[in-house]
Parts: C-alpha cells; structure tokens; sequence
C-alpha cells in the first residue's frame, strides 16, 4: 500500500509538470482525489491492513494528500498568473474611446419653483420659516379664526389622525407658530414653503400638494405693502411685463381678503383659451391678517398690522412651464422630469 501511495503521488507530480489549463489541474483532482479518485481508493482499503499498520499507513496517506492539494492548488495559482499576463499583453488601451456618460438627474420643477420663490422673497427681506405637516386641529383651524363647525372648514376637508391632529391642509398655520416665537417684536417678515394635504384628487388637484405662505407684521402695514411685494414677486417669477389684480374674496383668517391673478403670459391680457377668454389667471390667496389670529398670535391688533398671502406651488410651476396636468409632478415619468 505504501508503494501504492508513493506511485500516485510521483504520477500526479509527473503529470502536474505537463498540464496547462485549470480544467486539466481540476481533472487532475478528481482522479487521484475525487470521491472515486484513486488515493481515495487505497485510504478506503485500509481495513484489510493489519492493526498496527493501519496508523502509520494512515498518517503517510494523509501527508501524501495534503501535499498533492497543495501542489496543485500551486499549479492553479501558476496557470492564473499566465493567464493574467497574457490578458495584459493582449489589451492595449485605447484613451483616445470617449468615457462612459454619467447620468446627470436634474431638479425636480416644484423644487426649482420653490427654490426660485424663496431666492425672490429673501431678496425682500423675508426669512424662511418652517412648521409641522401634522398638525393640531388649533393651529390648522381654531387659531386662524376657523372655530369647530365653521363652514369654511368644509373647503379643507382632510386626512383626520385624531379628532384634534390632522394632515396640514395649509401651511397658514405656520402664521401663528412663528408669531408665537417672535412675539412681541416686529417685525414678523416670513415665507413658508411645504407640502400640505387634502382630499381632493383630480388633474388640477392632488391629495398631497405644496403652498408657500407669507406673512408680514409689523407698525403701520397697509394692503398696498402687500400689493407692492406680490408685484415684485411675480414680475421677478413670471417677468416684467406681468401685472396683477385684486379680487374681493373671503377666507376667516383674512379682512379684507383678496384673491390675486397675474396677467396671461400667453395673450399679454387680451383673452385666450388658456386664461378661458380672461386675460387673467388666478395665483394665490391673501389679505390683511384678521385682528383675532393677531390676537393669537400674542399681538395687539390695535397697535400693529399685517398682511398674509398663500400661493400654490403647484399651480405656479404649472403657469411657469405651461403643465396642464397636475398628476405629472407625482408621475416621476423621467420623460417629464428632463425637461427641467
Ligand atoms: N390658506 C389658504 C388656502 O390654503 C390660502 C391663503 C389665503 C393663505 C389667504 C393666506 C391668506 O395667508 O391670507 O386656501
């Protein structure tokens, strides 16, 4: 059996000098080492061996098995490192070949609208503001003169977590938050961007949808303060040529209240399909602060003033860019987005 071992370890040696290729060290292994390899088959006839024998026997076979592995595990390695250089020497590279392209995403059109928003009112003065999506009942409704059962809540209708915790249908309640933090000092010169909910879902309205408040308090504000930012902002959006209007409307957290359209960029004003033969289309919500949200707020309405208004941006993004459906700001179609 000894003979036996040394044989097939000097064959495998032999053998080893003449191949060339991995599948030939691998055939190799199997023979002599597979399951039904040939060392394989002497360690299993070391039953017939007589006791005192089998040990030793056992012990060289052993021996002789980690060697024949490690030689050929050598010889892998060898046929590798060849085969490596020879890749090497055939490659040449060619830096003249233009690079892979990197994709480049571009920014979302509501992120640059509201990007674009804030760069224009900093420009004024404003300072950036920001307030919980989930919201207190009392700050989306009651402090903005929105007691229970006011019909105007109905407008507003939203997502409830509590009877007393709701989705944000605005982002006025960030009006009496940052009064809250700022008072009694004036003045109060905030916009806040963000996104706000309600259950609305159509091609002019979505479930989840952004506004950017505004709001101005301070001694002796007048509606024509408001009426001179909202010009500046909108010429600076929009361009020069644009003009505004005013519009009576009612919302409780306002008086007087107005609703403000930008003039149509599409017929300068003379009337057209997409202003419906108006000339004007309609862009946010405004007034003079009610005298109770100052009040809760924790201003005295007989000593200051101030003026709010509330844009979506959606809506904006979409006079912008001339989009006619709102859904395609949430579609995530990458056809859309590159146009930005
Ligand atoms: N919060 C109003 C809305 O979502 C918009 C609005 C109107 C905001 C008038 C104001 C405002 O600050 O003065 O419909």
């Amino acid at each position: 059996m000894r003979t036996q071992l040394e044989k097939i370890k000097s064959e495998v040696k032999e053998a080893l000098n003449k191949v060339k290729s991995l599948e030939e060290v691998n055939e190799l292994k199997v023979k002599y080492l597979g399951k039904k390899g040939e060392l394989t088959q002497v360690l299993r006839g070391m039953g017939q061996l007589v006791p005192e024998e089998r040990p030793i026997i056992g012990q060289l076979a052993n021996e002789i098995r980690d060697e024949l592995n490690k030689v050929l595990d050598e010889q892998v390695k060898k046929i590798k490192k060849i085969e490596q250089e020879q890749k090497l020497n055939l490659e040449t590279i060619d830096v003249t070949l233009p690079g892979k392209q990197f994709l480049k995403g571009t920014k979302h059109p509501l992120s640059l609208v509201i990007e674009e928003a804030k760069q224009i009112f900093m420009g004024l003065g404003f300072q950036i503001a920001e307030g919980p999506e989930i919201e207190t009942d009392y700050y989306n409704f009651e402090a903005l003169n929105l007691p229970k059962d006011h019909p105007a809540r109905d407008m507003q209708d939203t997502f409830y977590i509590t009877s007393d915790v709701v989705l944000r249908t605005h982002t006025s309640p960030v009006q009496v938050r940052s009064m809250e933090s700022l008072t009694p000092e004036v003045p109060v010169k905030i916009i806040c961007p963000g996104k706000v909910y309600r259950k609305d879902d159509d091609a002019t309205h979505s479930p989840m949808f952004h506004q950017i408040e505004g709001l101005v308090i301070d001694m002796g504000i007048r509606m024509s303060d408001l009426k001179g930012v909202l010009l500046a902002f909108v010429q600076q959006m929009f361009g020069p040529d644009r003009k505004i209007r005013f519009r009576p409307s009612y919302f409780p957290f306002t008086e007087p209240s107005a609703e403000v359209d930008v003039s149509c960029g599409i017929c300068k004003g003379d009337g057209c399909k997409a202003c419906s033969y108006t000339g004007w289309l309609e862009i946010l919500g405004s007034g003079m602060v009610h005298p109770n949200v100052l009040k809760y707020g924790g201003y005295d309405p007989t000593k200051v003033k101030g003026f709010a208004f509330g844009m979506g941006v959606e809506r904006i993004a979409m006079l912008k860019y001339n989009i006619n459906d709102m859904r395609l700001f949430f579609e995530n179609d990458i056809r859309f987005l590159r146009q930005f």
